[in-house]
């Protein structure tokens, strides 16, 4: 069985992206400061693959290559790597502090760099594996108020590009995917006008849903993206085109 590690699969798009890719064989390894109850439901429920849970805070960068050595010594070599966990910081650039600023690019840019610098040396080894990273349409689009989480965003679009050079040859795909707005708890600060004006300007009046999310990385991870790389997937029920 191949093993997947997600980040940030306790809850919102990463638990959809764990409970569709066990769905489709693959053994996860659900990585979170923290289990959840349905974390732990999809562990219990039968599936064709399996999800284990690791607990890792990525903010601590210092961790990151010991929690990669672990999980590899427990489950074997890495075949993908789904790039997911991250947080938002709302408000204008000059009223978030330093600390705020340099929290939010160490948790979605540098942990996601040293997780892949780490996680896909098993896949050199075995010359496959997948990368997959979860940029936004917030790195193309931009939106007031998310300027730092923004420029994080288009940080991993940019790494995707360019890291999916340094690896093809080795038979490594990198990509990232787009979403939309998702109701999940990253967006929960958003208020139900704030919504509603969201999904007003999707051609299709829809917000996207997680497995929406988790069936994009499902297609990355299969066999028929197998020469799909470099390239960023958008899912946003058209709020961008
Ligand atoms: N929701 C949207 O509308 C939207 C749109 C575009 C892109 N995205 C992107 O999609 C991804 C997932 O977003 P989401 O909406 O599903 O977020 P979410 O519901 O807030 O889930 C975030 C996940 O990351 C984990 N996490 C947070 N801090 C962590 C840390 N320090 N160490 C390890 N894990 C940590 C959380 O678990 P713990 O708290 O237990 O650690 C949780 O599992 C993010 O990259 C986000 O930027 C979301």
């Amino acid at each position: 069985m191949r093993n997947v590690l997600i980040s940030g699969a306790s809850r919102g798009f990463g638990l959809a992206i764990a409970q569709r890719l066990a769905a489709d064989g693959f053994r996860v390894i659900a990585l979170a400061r923290h289990s959840s109850a349905g974390l732990q439901a999809a562990i219990g429920a039968s599936s064709a693959g399996e999800i284990h849970f690791h607990a890792a805070d990525l903010s601590d960068l210092e961790g990151i290559a010991g929690h990669v050595r672990a999980i590899k010594a427990a489950f074997g070599p890495i075949y993908g790597l789904v790039n997911n966990a991250a947080a938002s910081a709302e408000g204008l650039l000059t009223s978030l502090s330093q600390a705020q600023i340099e929290a939010l690019v160490r948790l979605n840019t540098v942990s996601p760099l040293l997780l892949t610098k780490y996680a896909p040396r098993s896949m050199m080894q075995q010359k496959a594996g997948r990368v997959v990273n979860m940029a936004s349409i917030i790195a193309s689009t931009g939106f007031a108020g998310l300027s730092v989480y923004g420029a994080t965003k288009a940080a991993m679009v940019g790494f995707t590009r360019s890291l999916a050079r340094d690896v093809g040859k080795v038979g490594i795909t990198v990509n990232a995917v787009a979403p939309g707005f998702a109701e999940t708890e990253l967006t929960s600060s958003m208020d139900s006008g704030q919504r509603a004006q969201v999904a007003r300007r999707s051609a299709m009046a829809q917000l996207v849903q997680p497995q929406d999310i988790a069936a994009a990385v499902a297609f990355l991870m299969s066999e028929d993206a197998a020469r799909i790389t470099g390239t960023v997937l958008t899912v946003d029920a058209v709020a961008t085109a």
